[in-house]
């Protein structure tokens, strides 16, 4: 360990490969210097439809000032940052020696880009008519906050938020700088309301990638949808002109859940019963009475005058055909935090995060009937809430919002 942590250090001081005593080169699970970087300007946000790397450092934020270009001068230094992080580039000026110390707080020097997205997020608290911003009448219907749910045990203090910063990296401290710096950004006119992390991404974009598992110990995103099929994108995530409002076209909605997994109930459950809760082979990922993990679910079979997949199955009732063909794409992560302060037991989930058109017919539609009788219920509990517009990518010099302040709605 000691040699690896030496070795490693060597590496980022010099940027240059890391020699093993045996002149193999020593292989880190994340990229260093060469990094994958992924861009942050584009028709839409990255961090939606890109590959999603093992790290998650989320934050949301409470805006401070009333006034519109604030918020608006936020959302410009925050993307004219964001191309530097994302790029695995320190905030200029460096060695800045001022009173308020640098603007790069140093920590990922020579880390490399490390596959960082950005993604931006508006909360509908921003819309409020009692705020003195100005933009309540560019509120999307779609952003209407959600209702309560059977089920959930909300902490109001982790949830909501009038912005969203996303930041995913194969590292994890890269994802936690791109949070350090951004919030110190916004420090005069934006304050953290509640942060979360998260490690190993529980979905695929596409089927180029493994599928993970999550905390339950089952493949996690096998029925996700694909990241490269431009037409189910189209028809699922991205807001089509004419879906209105148009500053929101080319962007989409995410909804964030932090869904604690009740471990100690679920761990004590037989395989062949966590098998019916989800309706797939724990091992192989296969939907019930299928082989292969990409098999698809036969929601018409039965055996003995039951069904087959059982009707409170976790993918029966989240499936298209159950909730009027309605798809969502997950894009979550495992978390766990401190423990469970009042039964001392591992306070662990998922941190589900979702991307749609439109929120309350795509997300509600699902948790609705997932919330009425998923044989998960038992084993889960949802403790905070969180949605937020994510209005399209930039393009060069522009920034992420622009279209709020330059549109031709309302
Ligand atoms: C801790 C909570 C949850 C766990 C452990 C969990 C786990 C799983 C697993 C193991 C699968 C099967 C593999 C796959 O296709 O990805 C699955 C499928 C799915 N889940 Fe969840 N899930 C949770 C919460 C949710 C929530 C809150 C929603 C949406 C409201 C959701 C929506 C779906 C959908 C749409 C599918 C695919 C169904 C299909 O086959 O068509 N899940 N989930």
């Amino acid at each position: 360990l000691l040699l690896s942590s030496a070795a490693a250090g060597l590496g980022v001081a010099t940027g240059f490969g890391i020699a093993s005593l045996h002149g193999e080169p020593l292989k880190r699970s994340s990229p260093t210097v060469a990094g994958e970087r992924i861009a942050f300007y584009g028709p839409h946000q990255a961090g939606i439809d890109t590959p999603p790397p093992n790290h998650l450092h989320f934050a949301a934020f409470d805006l401070t000032s009333d006034n519109l270009t604030d918020l608006r001068d936020l959302l410009s230094a925050w993307s004219e940052a964001a191309t530097l992080l994302t790029a695995g580039e320190p905030l200029p000026p460096q060695n800045a020696n001022t009173e308020t110390g640098p603007p790069d707080t140093g920590e990922t020097i020579g880390s490399g880009p490390s596959a960082l997205t950005l993604t931006i997020g508006l909360g509908p608290s921003l819309f409020d008519t009692r705020r003195h911003l100005g933009i309540a009448h560019l509120m999307p219907a779609a952003l209407t906050p959600l209702p309560a749910l059977p089920g959930e045990n909300l902490d109001h203090s982790r949830s909501g938020g009038d912005l969203a910063i996303q930041a995913c990296s194969t590292d994890a401290q890269v994802a936690f700088h791109a949070i350090h710096d951004l919030t110190r950004i916004a420090a005069p006119v934006a304050a953290l309301r509640w942060t979360q992390t998260g490690f190993n991404r529980t979905s695929t974009s596409s089927q180029t990638q493994p599928t993970p598992r999550n905390l339950i110990g089952f493949k996690d995103g096998t029925n996700n949808i694909p990241t490269n099929d431009q037409a189910t994108m189209r028809r699922y995530v991205w807001v089509n002109p004419g879906d209105g409002p148009e500053w929101m076209s080319e962007g989409t909605y995410m909804v964030t859940r932090r869904i604690q997994i009740l471990l100690d109930v679920w761990d004590a459950n037989p395989t062949t019963d966590q098998e019916r809760t989800i309706g797939r082979h724990k091992l192989s990922g296969a939907p019930l009475g299928a082989q292969h993990e990409h098999d698809p679910p036969d929601l018409t079979a039965e055996t003995n005058g039951q069904p087959l997949i059982p009707a409170d199955a976790h993918i029966r009732l989240a499936a298209p055909q159950n909730n009027n063909g309605q798809r969502i794409l997950r894009r979550g992560y495992s978390y766990t935090d401190p423990l469970e302060p009042t039964s001392g037991q591992l306070n662990a989930g998922l941190f589900f995060i979702c991307f749609q058109r439109n929120p309350h017919k795509q997300f509600l539609t699902i948790q609705r009937r997932l919330a009425e009788n998923d044989a998960l219920n038992k084993n889960i509990i949802h403790t905070t809430n969180a949605l937020f517009a994510i209005p399209p990518g930039a393009h060069h010099k522009g920034y992420i919002g622009e279209t709020l302040f330059h549109t031709k709605d309302g």
